[in-house]
């Protein structure tokens, strides 16, 4: 099951959605057995931004037949303090460090690489660029001209595996892929959640969610990763990390047998917080199986 991955060597194939999985929480409730059997072979810390972020106003979730919306709105306490504080509880950790940033320009996000880009303690950066850019409103890794740009701007800061988490809320994501690739990203990752509007159960016709808006996760949003990573995979040479609604081996098996090199486990932490070690072990059995690469049914040539 090990594996390489910018230059570093994995135990296993299973790291977590940024955001979906609190190690320090996590470790507050399950103690030093957490450690000793972590879960992960790479850990990916919760988006940091420039300053504090309160996040938004609630309610901030919403559950669906088949997945969930959250618009926690990415509260964090600001770089500084995760370099103060987080980092050396992150660094305890028997795995690989991946810090995800985000900016609402390229030149705060680039900011914020900076701050964490020369840490030792850190093997790696992950741009979440499911963020409005604050002169246009669009997302920046909405447009893949805007997109080379910004991690043109974060290549230069830092000399860290970069991994560009790409948004799914856009036209053609093999172009936004290869956007991240022409700027000199060692990798992506894809997909972060689906824009959704969950209406107020009163039935009024008003919005349920704080902020209006959410993203959509779980196992709704599989098929649609499966589709992306596949197309992802066809056009740039760049490594992947998979992830939508995995909540089996089976499932992180047909994301790698679609391209992937890693895989996420992400909402499915949330209703099981074991989840991904039961996970990896469901995936070793299909690989010691020979079952692991099965095509998952032509799904590397999606065309709708
Ligand atoms: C509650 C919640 C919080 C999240 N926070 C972040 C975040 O801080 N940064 C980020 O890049 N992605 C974040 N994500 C997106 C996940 O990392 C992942 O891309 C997405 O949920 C799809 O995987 P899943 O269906 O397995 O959850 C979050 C997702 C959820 C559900």
């Amino acid at each position: 099951m090990s594996v390489t991955f910018c230059g570093r060597q994995l135990e296993h194939r299973v790291v977590n959605g940024s955001g979906t999985f609190d190690a320090i929480a996590a470790e507050r409730a399950f103690g030093p057995a957490l450690r000793a059997a972590f879960p992960f072979s790479a850990y990916v810390s919760k988006t940091i931004t420039l300053r504090p972020r309160d996040g938004n106003a609630p309610p901030r979730l919403w559950e669906t037949p088949a997945g969930m919306v959250n618009s926690i709105g990415l509260p964090n306490k600001g770089v500084a303090a995760y370099l103060a504080e987080d980092l050396p509880r992150y660094a305890m950790l028997p795995v690989p460090l991946i810090t995800n940033v985000m900016g609402g320009t390229g030149e705060e996000l680039a900011e914020v690489a900076a701050a964490v880009g020369h840490r030792p303690e850190i093997f790696a950066l992950e741009l979440n660029v499911s963020c409005p850019n604050v002169a246009t409103g669009l997302d920046i890794g909405a447009v893949p001209s805007d997109l080379e740009a910004v991690v043109r701007r974060v290549r230069a800061v830092t000399a860290k595996p970069l991994i560009v988490k790409l948004t799914p809320n856009t036209a053609d994501v093999t172009l936004c892929a290869q956007a991240a690739e022409a700027a000199g990203a060692d990798a992506v990752s894809l997909i972060n959640t689906l824009r959704a509007v969950p209406l107020h159960p009163d039935g009024r016709g008003g919005r349920w969610l704080g902020s209006g808006q959410g993203g959509l996760s779980g196992p709704a949003i599989r098929v649609v990763a499966l589709a992306q990573v596949a197309a992802v995979a066809e056009r740039v040479a760049l490594p992947i990390i998979g992830m939508g609604g995995v909540q089996h081996g089976r499932h992180a098996a047909d994301l790698l047998s679609a391209g992937a090199t890693l895989v996420a486990v992400g909402t499915e932490s949330f209703r099981d917080p074991r989840a991904a070690g039961r996970i990896t072990e469901e995936l070793k059995a299909l690989e010691n199986a020979g079952r692991a690469r099965t095509p998952p049914g032509g799904q590397a040539s999606v065309c709708p």
